[in-house]
């Protein structure tokens, strides 16, 4: 998830895109860069690291522009963040220069072709390509039509992108094309304006365009052009926006919390895109661990704190039953001072939304002393605990500002079970058209887990009926007992309440006694299909509480009729195969946590005493 600005018009260009981009550096601030064209020459300045790097480059060197400009603030996906994979990036001529947020699927073979053309690259990312085609188009087409050039590349490329380009061939233009990512365009007077979000123009214009998938706009400083990649006009969305500048990087919402768990659909699709190759194999490119090394492996152990060792917890049940390796999960902090028996046939995956943890890192350091081989799964490109580790897989959750993890844990659960097929298929454990049917379960997640986001509303008036409760409990069997975890967790975070989880059959075995008149428990079901004996004893487990008074609240999936008796609150979530179901039935439980701590009056983006990042042991 990286920022984007276009601007053309008869203000500094420079000065717009860099204030732009200060709005946008939410959504990525690993690195930035602009490019304008200066007396028609174009010129680009980036930096790795925060934007306020990019402004000192550009006080040391300044530039004139010629009210048409483009800049970025980039959230890494291919590439670490350096200098030079920080956009723009230019064609080998030097009068091209273009900036994109999202993934191209693609960008391999491209640039294969594009090497053997005589293409020299600079960068490691997937976006250099479009640099080197549009200059190829240009060059072809020989009559500087930009927008004919974006919409022919466009095209070629699979996955999700918002491009900008600008050239030196077309001065007075910016062109931008967008699929499956952002890009809303801002109508000034006598000047006009694209980003990522409206955050970035809204000082200057409140009347906005939406952009629909697969379309290109042309924006000129008197005019924006929208068509399809076939160049035939194209309907937009054109709206007036009633937010101010201060709430607009927050996409309206009133904290980035709302947002990203609203978010939650994109995250899941971008963390699965690129996964498989055109003969229908998981890659995981980023993984540099061979495919002899993972079979070798005799044991699997995960090491995470927090969200993401529950996030482990529910990895572990989908490698054993995939991979059959033994899988371990452990709290980061607990690992080394236990003497644990590691080798080098053992796999240690560490699991860190920061890549920053110093519990995890610390035990990742000492499985590495063992000889262990480990593997990072993360959301920040070049964060310590991938830089130490022997693989990595990142998930594109982009940034979470919010110190609860909501989008970065459904993208977690996303790359575990990347992280077990692959394993699977390396290990030849399963045929392709079985690792293909669970990736195609997969990619229907989004769709699911925004049919949640959809029909949350009976969550919220629930969790505000509940804002004077001193405990709430949280029960759940297989899978649905680190997603109860991640509920009292969350709970317990943002509401600053007394709440625990227990796996319900461990009920009867003391926690029972907790049962009280009214006492709140909230219960995960297992899916009716394929686990059908725990669906029955957790619907016995149900009416148990009840019995002894508790106010039950269930989580099942819809059509589940067998619970709805012994339920106070039914809330219901689309049935989904059983090991995927905590990707759809966390999301109730975030949207519950976090609006019972705003009832209670709560700040759920700073929560007290916590920290995004914890970098002490
Ligand atoms: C809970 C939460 C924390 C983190 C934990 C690990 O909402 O955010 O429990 O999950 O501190 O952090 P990372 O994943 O960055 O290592």
């Amino acid at each position: 998830m990286c920022g984007i600005v276009g601007y053309v018009g008869p203000k500094p260009a420079l000065e717009v895109v860099v204030e732009g981009l200060a709005r946008l550096e939410y959504r990525g601030y690993d690195s930035a860069g602009v490019a304008v064209l200066s007396d028609g020459k174009l010129q680009t300045e980036k930096r790795a690291g925060k934007l306020a790097n990019l402004r000192a480059a550009l006080k040391e060197n300044p530039r004139s522009a010629d009210g048409i400009g483009i800049g970025h603030t980039r959230w890494a996906t291919h590439g670490a963040p350096t200098d030079g994979n920080a956009h723009p990036h230019v064609d080998n001529a030097n009068r091209v220069a273009v900036i994109h947020n999202g993934i191209i699927e693609n960008f391999a073979q491209l640039r294969v072709e594009l090497e053997e053309r005589g293409c020299k690259f600079r960068s490691e990312t997937d976006t250099e390509v479009v640099a080197h085609l549009l200059s190829e188009e240009l060059a072809e087409r020989g009559d500087n039509d930009l927008g004919a050039a974006m919409r022919s590349v466009c095209r070629r490329l699979e996955g999700a992108f918002t491009l900008v380009a600008i050239s030196e061939d077309a001065p007075d233009l910016v062109v931008a094309a967008r699929r499956n990512s952002p890009l809303v365009v801002g109508r000034g007077d006598g000047e006009n304006f694209l980003a990522s979000d409206v955050a970035a123009f809204i000082a200057h214009t409140r009347d906005a365009i939406e952009l629909g998938q697969d379309q290109v706009v042309e924006l000129r400083a008197d005019s924006i052009t929208v068509t399809d990649y076939d160049g035939a006009p194209a309907p937009v969305r054109e709206y007036h926006v009633d937010w101010d500048a201060s709430a607009a990087e927050k996409g309206g919402y009133e904290y980035f919390m709302l947002k990203e768990i609203v978010e939650q659909p994109r995250a899941v699709a971008d963390t699965l895109l690129g996964r498989v190759a055109v003969d229908g194999t998981l890659t995981l490119d980023e993984m540099r661990l061979a495919p002899h090394e993972l079979r070798e492996i005799s044991k699997i152990v995960i090491i995470a704190c927090g969200t993401s060792y529950h996030a482990g917890l529910i990895a572990k049940y989908a490698i054993e039953h995939w991979c059959r390796i033994p899988c371990e999960v452990e709290v980061a902090s607990e690992f080394r001072y236990r003497d644990p028996i590691l080798d080098r046939q053992t796999l240690v995956i560490a699991i860190s939304q920061s890549g920053e943890s110093m519990d995890t890192l610390m035990a990742l350091r000492y499985a590495r002393e063992q000889q262990s081989r480990v593997l990072a799964i993360c959301n920040v490109n070049g964060s310590t605990i991938p830089r130490e580790s022997d693989g990595v897989l990142y998930t594109h959750a982009g940034p979470e500002v919010g110190v609860a993890a909501t989008k970065t844990f459904l993208t977690q659960l996303v790359a575990c079970y990347l992280v077990g097929l692959y394993l699977a298929q390396v290990r030849g454990l399963k045929f392709g058209d079985e690792i293909n049917t669970i990736i195609g379960q997969l990619a229907r997640m989004p769709e699911q887990v925004d049919k949640v986001l959809q029909t949350v509303e009976p969550v919220r008036e629930l969790a505000r009926s509940l804002a004077d409760a001193k405990t709430v409990l949280f029960l759940g069997r297989h899978v649905g007992y680190p997603v109860a975890m991640e509920g009292a967790l969350k709970l317990k975070e943002l509401a600053y309440m007394h709440a625990e989880a227990f796996a319900a059959g461990e009920l009867k075995h003391g926690p029972i006694a907790l049962i009280e008149d009214g006492l709140p428990v909230v219960v995960v079901v297992p899916s009716r299909e394929g686990r059908s004996v725990l669906h029955d004893k957790i619907v016995s487990n149900i009416q148990e509480i009840r019995a002894r008074g508790a106010r039950t609240i269930v989580i099942a999936e819809e059509g589940d009729d067998s619970v709805r008796p012994y339920s106070d609150t039914l809330i219901e979530i689309p049935a989904v195969p059983t090991l995927l179901q905590p990707i759809v039935a966390t999301v109730p439980l975030q949207v519950f946590a976090c609006e019972l701590a705003l009832a209670k009056g709560n700040d759920v983006d700073q929560p007290r005493n916590l920290a995004k990042s914890v970098t002490v042991e």
